[in-house]
């Protein structure tokens, strides 16, 4: 061979002979066929292998299978991000003229994709308190399809009673969708509380690194395969270098949030002792209005998300982020780091005041991601920087 065709063509079958303790990245965008035969019975699911990358690698497989056997569910297909996911879902499950129920507290994109891009195909989105199964259910149209709910809701916390709306639902030909980002399935499992589709943006708690934008759904074979012709098909594929680092990051899922959830648990305790802090909203805290209901459903610990208002408004916000020292503003959650966010600044900023205040986002809301650090350090950081 010539020097240009041993560049373009060289050292491309070099094999390892024997499995590699940690899977390798395919970092390849197509897949290499041998004959006829196999292009026909790989491209029809008759053997195993893959085609191109847009259509999956082995980096997808293995996160996939990850998340559906944590989830409990069938199958799951990995998305380019939580967004990405909602939309492959809407796409693959929804038509012209169905009708889908949405809970009201919802993440701000998820609510504009619902009312601005939805709406705009014919699907119909009726927006509904979801914390109350019933109204869930008197919302209920012959055309409804599906309800798409948060089971622990961003910024307040608040619980979704799954397994009472997932009841209510069954049979129904009504597919119970859970957007389970803030909770992962350390904490909550949905399908084995009658839900029928669990969607995560992986960039959170999945991936829990800072590293990675990405989105699973989780559901029957037959859901995740008319959710993953939709994602083919309009192109929100995750690259295989993501889903390899979501896998990896996965692989301490139970161990992050066995520590971050008792990290919380200690910062939610010591923040409703703080006279600067008017109220904590942490589902572990007996003072939680669904404490019990978080008890029954949430496993290992409530979570390690928690808000709370600070007396002082958005001075005293202006205040903290001045002083915190350890503890970053970042408008995401997951991370190993403990981070802080100002919801009506961020994630609720194009909501009216009015509005903001009637869902309970006040001027001193404040959100913390709670992470892996000593607890103790949170502590201190925090107590400098609410002081008055
Ligand atoms: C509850 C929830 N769902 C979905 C998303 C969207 O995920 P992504 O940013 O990965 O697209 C977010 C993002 O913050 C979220 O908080």
């Amino acid at each position: 061979m010539r020097l240009e065709t041993i560049a373009a063509r060289g050292g491309r079958d070099v094999t390892s002979g024997n499995r590699p303790l940690t899977p390798p990245l395919y970092q390849t965008n197509v897949f290499v066929f041998d004959s006829m035969a196999q292009v026909e019975a790989v491209w029809e699911g008759k053997e195993p292998g893959f085609v191109y990358g847009r259509y999956g690698t082995p980096n997808h497989a293995m996160l996939e299978a990850m998340v559906a056997e944590l989830e409990g569910g069938e199958a799951a297909v990995a998305c380019a991000s939580g967004m990405g996911a909602t939309t492959a879902l809407i796409l693959g499950l929804l038509r012209r003229g169905d009708h889908l129920v949405a809970a009201r507290d919802l993440y701000g994109s998820t609510t504009a994709l619902f009312t601005d891009e939805v709406g705009r195909l014919g699907i119909e989105v009726s927006f509904v308190d979801a914390s109350d199964p019933e109204r869930v259910m008197e919302a209920l149209t012959p055309k409804t399809r599906a309800v798409f709910v948060e089971a622990l809701s961003n910024p307040l916390l608040r619980v979704v009673d799954v397994e009472a709306l997932a009841a209510r639902l069954a049979g129904r030909g009504v597919e119970l969708i859970v957007d389970s980002s803030l909770a992962s399935p350390a904490v909550l499992r949905p399908i084995g509380l009658g839900a029928s589709v669990v969607l995560h943006s992986a960039t959170k708690f999945i991936s829990g690194h800072g590293d990675v934008t990405a989105g699973v759904v989780v559901g029957s074979r037959a859901v995740v395969e008319r959710v993953r012709a939709a994602a083919i098909r309009v192109g929100t594929n995750l690259s295989p270098f993501d889903c390899w680092l979501a896998a990896r990051g996965l692989r301490t899922l139970h161990v992050r949030l066995e520590r971050q959830c008792a990290n919380a648990l200690v910062l939610a305790r010591f923040l409703e002792g703080r006279p600067e802090v008017q109220r904590v909203h942490y589902p572990g805290l007996p003072s939680h209005p669904q404490h019990g209901l978080a008890a029954r459903l949430f496993k290992n610990g409530a979570g390690a998300m928690l808000s709370f208002d600070l007396g002082g408004g958005a001075p005293a916000v202006e205040r903290l982020m001045t002083r915190l020292r350890l503890i970053e503003f970042a408008p995401s959650f997951g991370d190993v780091a403990t981070t802080w966010t100002y919801p009506a600044r961020t994630s609720h900023r194009r909501i009216a005041a009015a509005a903001k205040a009637e869902m309970g986002i006040g001027p001193g809301l404040v959100r913390l991601s709670v992470g892996i650090e000593a607890v103790e350090d949170l502590i201190d950081d925090l107590t400098g920087a609410i002081e008055n």
